[in-house]
């Protein structure tokens, strides 16, 4: 295919400022960046875009637990999640934020035109409000009932709101399905779109909100905000400079010729968005691929539960493209797959270390046993030889065609299906027979050269997923640019007859299994603890692996321990983790304490019960919540906490030592 002259424009989700991204996140990046490899080696002027999503009232409530604006907190966090990006060799052209003044602009003129159209109208939004929080929540936001923050009860309530007429889309969205069906990919998602959400009736939908404040303003009507969902989805097209002055592309680039999602956040690209831009007069995306989620053993990878794997960490230990290539190889796109430290080293041993690496660094190292490293020019063929050839010469086109249906598991597993093939051509012709006698030489030279040019093709098309290794490995088969092209992968027979190849370093070293899933294992985050890990901060030496440096006697003497009655206990609003302790410590006034236990202990279940509490430790303010002093309480596992009880015959004041 010659994509010369011709766009391609692709997107991946805008992330949530998240201050760890996991393997999860990176699988979509990774994907879209593959695929934007992939169509620029064809020729393609190709757009591919990702960014961040900031907006809406988590952040701030985020940014108020850490005491910082939301601005300096998303800037801190997107600054990793650029780092991560650049660790991961992603090659995207263009990096939006929702919070760049060039896309708030074109979000309140998109507003602002949908209204002036009549598709967004005032109304109001029936739902529930918790007094003592200020919050509003929806039903199904709720609880058991109870404000989810608080757990207190709610009331009815309503508020003047902003809403989208999606409700007169339905019939066009159906138009659409049915009209184009590669509208949505895996095709299975159309069903679960369609029997789930349009058939059971579209209903319009809240456009803006009054409760929080940071997002984009509705120019005419201030106190709202903009629904973060409507603000988000259009940074497909603000980035290209619809809207505003910052771009100029939209012409060129739009519509995409696919986003990239994952499964949950398919309704919102294939209803809403396409809803939107129909309102807009525009024209729609060609596709929306709803990829799958990686799964550990137990569910969703997700930071609340602690589950998480830290891509920083595999590629520190593996490389980028062991990653990458692991990714892609491991999982089919649109299905959920099982992540696992040990299917990742399996992995990377049998199909990188022992089949890619192996013919490389055995292809090389005959010819440069055998030749020091130039092959001579005559040549001695064998019908042997044609099956490997033919399969060299088939693979670039049956490759092109997964990599279209982004089949890119299948994609892999065509080129690996060459490299076994010409390993096990190795043993077949066993080079180090030919090579006892002078006169074969010309049938040796054969074999080795046929190695270097599979060897070249397979290089070639790896490129989109192994960026960092494919130049190693035209360098040591002595492949110059002009044949690494794409479009050379669909010729045999381009390496020079006299090639020299250059013996360089293997390209991915065999792991040690069980040495490394030890390390790995010791390397897992630990359990997400927020308050804990706040007031360790403050109180605890710092620990290394579990392990704290030592202390003498009289540093332990300093840490002040009494024995406490828990008199009365409340969460403390607005935290999710928190509860707040009436202490009897034995002294007039008693004591008030925060602290992060609210995940494991319910208010009533502490009430009566005696505690240890540090009792001079420097006053600190959770949530706007003084707390004087710590409880004591133990990492009792992977995420499980229990506060240390004391003997109730034991008298609140006493001293621990
Ligand atoms: O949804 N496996 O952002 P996000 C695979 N801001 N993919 C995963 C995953 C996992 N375990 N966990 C997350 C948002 N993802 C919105 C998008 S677009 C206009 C706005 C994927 O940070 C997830 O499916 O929660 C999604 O596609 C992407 O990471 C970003 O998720
Ligand atoms: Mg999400």
């Amino acid at each position: 295919m010659d994509g010369t002259g011709k766009t391609f424009y692709i997107t991946t989700p805008i992330y949530y400022p998240s201050d760890k991204l996991h393997i999860g996140h990176s699988y979509c990046t990774v994907a879209t960046d593959v695929m934007a490899r992939y169509k620029r080696m064809q020729g393609f002027d190709v757009m591919f875009l990702t960014g961040t999503d900031e907006h809406g009232q988590k952040i701030e409530q985020k940014a108020e637990a850490a005491g910082v604006t939301p601005q300096q907190y998303v800037d801190n966090v997107v600054a990793g999640i650029k780092e991560l990006w650049k660790l991961l060799n992603i090659s995207n052209d263009r990096f939006i934020r929702t919070t760049d003044d060039y896309h708030e602009e074109s979000v309140q003129k998109i507003f602002k035109a949908l209204y002036d159209k009549g598709y967004i109208y005032k109304g109001s939004y029936k739902g529930k409000y918790c007094t003592p929080c200020e919050s509003f929540w929806t039903e199904s936001q709720l609880q058991d009932g109870k404000c989810p923050d608080c757990g207190r009860d709610v009331v009815d309530a309503e508020e003047e709101a902003y809403f989208f007429k999606l409700s007169a889309f339905q019939e066009k969205l159906i138009e659409l399905y049915e009209d184009n069906p590669h509208f949505m990919e895996p095709e299975s998602r159309m069903n679960e779109m369609v029997n789930n959400f349009i058939k059971p009736g579209l209903e319009d939908l809240c456009v803006s909100r009054t409760t929080f404040k940071w997002g984009v303003p509705v120019t005419f009507d201030p106190k709202h905000v903009v629904y973060v969902w409507v603000d988000a989805l259009s940074n497909y097209i603000t980035a290209l400079g619809y809207g505003n002055e910052k771009y100029h592309d939209f012409e060129k680039y739009w519509p995409a010729d696919v986003h990239f999602v994952g499964k949950e956040i398919m309704r919102f690209h294939t209803i809403i968005w396409p809803a939107m831009l129909m309102a807009l007069d525009l024209p729609l995306p060609k596709k929306v691929f709803g990829h799958g989620w990686l799964l550990l053993e137990g569910g969703k990878m997700s930071k609340s539960k602690g589950n998480v794997v830290d891509p920083v960490v595999l590629v520190e230990r593996y490389g980028v493209d062991a990653i990458r290539y692991f990714l892609l190889r491991e999982f089919p796109f649109g299905s959920d797959g099982l992540f696992s430290n040990e299917g990742l080293i399996n992995r990377i041993n049998a199909d990188l270390a022992n089949d890619l690496g192996n013919l490389v660094s055995r292809s090389v190292a005959m010819a440069e046993k055998y030749f020091g490293g130039t092959l001579p020019a005559q040549r001695k063929a064998e019908p042997l030889d044609d099956e490997i050839i033919g399969m060299a010469k088939a693979l670039k086109e049956n490759f092109e065609t997964q990599m279209e249906s982004y089949a890119f598991q299948n994609a892999l597993i065509e080129v690996f299906k060459l490299i076994s093939r010409t390993n096990k051509y190795i043993d077949e012709t066993a080079p180090w027979v030919l090579a006892k006698d002078e006169a074969n030489n010309p049938r040796l030279a054969t074999v080795l050269y046929n190695l270097l040019e599979c060897v070249r093709i397979c290089g070639i098309l790896l490129t989109p997923f192994m960026p960092a290794t494919a130049p190693k490995i035209f360098a040591q088969i002595g492949a110059a640019d002009g044949i690494t092209s794409y479009e050379s992968a669909g010729t045999f027979g381009l390496l020079p007859a006299n090639v020299t190849v250059h013996k360089g370093e293997g390209l991915f070293p065999r792991i040690d299994v069980a040495k490394e899933l030890a390390a790995l294992e010791a390397a897992k985050p630990a359990p997400k603890q927020e308050p804990k890990a706040a007031l360790a901060k403050q109180e605890t030496p710092k620990q290394t692996e579990g392990v704290t440096s030592l202390i003498a006697i009289d540093d332990f003497a300093k840490v002040q321990l009494r024995v406490a009655k828990v008199v009365a206990c409340e969460p403390v609003p607005k935290a999710d983790k928190l509860l707040k302790l009436q202490l009897d410590d034995g002294t007039e006034t008693g004591r008030q304490v925060v602290s992060g236990i609210h995940p494991w202990y319910e208010p009533d279940a502490l009430v009566g019960k005696k505690v240890i509490v540090v009792a001079n430790l420097k006053p600190a303010k959770l949530r706007g919540v003084e707390s004087n002093g710590m409880i004591l309480a133990a990492d009792a596992g992977e995420n499980d906490v229990k506060v240390i009880f004391v003997d109730d015959a034991v008298p609140c004041g006493s001293t621990v030592r």
